[in-house]
């Protein structure tokens, strides 16, 4: 099931917190405004009914007092409406701050233009792993994000799970966050981070506790190898030619960090951060000239020949 992209639809504590204090806000500011505008209305056409107010007269000192009790009454309701607005909103950031004791996952998630690198850590070195712009999660579990970026500021926004928070280079930040239910949210930068800004989309995967232990045991093997004569070639296409330069594949020689890890590209729904579906069409699209897709990304185009490109094809296709 897929949940749209709206803080009016919380899937999840945090962005259920979030939502009630919108929705409270939304209530008062309501009252507020209907009754501002109720009294507007009454000054204007309260004289109307009688043509000629007459001459303006003093209206003597009880009146003047009662005047002055009105207006101090009314600055008062207001100060304390917002001063009851300001503790809802207190309690709410300490609601969220809470929750962030005892998640047992920990995921740091580091901003890049235009692109989210997603690194699952775990005690053992050589269990933890690296994925991109799919963020999987287990349902009803607290995740801890771990929040860096490697150039520019952007934000983390998962609306239906979380509110914003910025990921500023040089300041780790952190965001504890549970998905309720399983099913497949979308994510977006939510600070403008350059051209490609609005084509930095993550998606995130949540499945029940079995599936996700599943997906992460074998996101933390390497790369399947090659399993016909053509993906064979396609390997080698990768390793001699430009692609390694800029990404990894586990199990292979290609370690670059500069793009993202693609040792299981294929198990991956989307290509250049939520830009296309992952196919075999739109990734060759994508290798051929990721500028037309996604202007001002970090990939050049690459002028392969067709049967070379068909062979990386056929072995990026493999990297499930
Ligand atoms: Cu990253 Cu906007």
């Amino acid at each position: 099931m897929s949940f749209p992209q709206s803080t009016l639809a919380p899937a999840g504590p945090q962005a259920q917190q979030i939502a009630d204090l919108g929705w409270t806000f939304f209530a008062v500011c309501a009252v507020v405004w209907v009754a501002v505008l109720a009294t507007l209305a009454w000054g204007i056409f309260r004289r109307r009914a009688g043509a000629d107010p007459g001459p303006v007269v003093d209206p003597g000192p009880r009146a003047e007092a009662r005047t002055t009790r009105v207006v101090a009454g009314l600055v008062g309701a207001t100060a304390v409406t917002l001063i009851v607005l300001v503790g809802l909103s207190t309690r709410t950031g300490n609601a969220l701050a809470g929750l962030g004791l005892a998640a047992p996952l920990t995921v740091e998630v580091t901003g890049h233009q235009w692109w989210w690198e997603l690194r699952y850590v775990a005690p053992v070195p050589s269990q933890t792993f690296t994925t991109a712009n799919e963020l999987h999660l287990p349902a009803g579990i607290p995740v801890r994000l771990v929040l860096r970026s490697r150039d520019v500021i952007h934000s983390l926004w998962i609306p239906a799970l979380h509110g914003k928070k910025d990921l500023v280079p040089g300041r780790d930040g952190e965001l504890t966050l549970v998905a309720a239910q399983p099913g497949i949210y979308r994510g977006q930068c939510a600070e403008f981070c350059g051209v490609a800004h609005a084509e930095m989309a993550i998606r995130v995967v949540v499945e029940p506790r079995e599936d996700f232990d599943r997906w992460r045991a074998a996101q933390r093997l390497p790369a399947l190898e090659p399993a016909t004569a053509e993906a064979h070639r396609g390997k080698d296409v990768f390793l001699r030619g430009a692609c390694a330069t800029c990404h990894r594949i586990a199990g292979t020689p290609a370690g670059a960090t500069l793009g993202p890890d693609l040792t299981h590209l294929a198990g991956r729904r989307s290509l250049g951060a939520g830009t296309l579906p992952n196919t075999r069409g739109h990734l060759a699209g994508w290798i051929a000239n990721a500028q037309a897709v996604k202007p001002g990304n970090h990939m050049p185009p690459q002028p392969l020949e067709p049967a070379d490109l068909q062979a990386l094809l056929a072995f990026l296709e493999g990297l499930k």
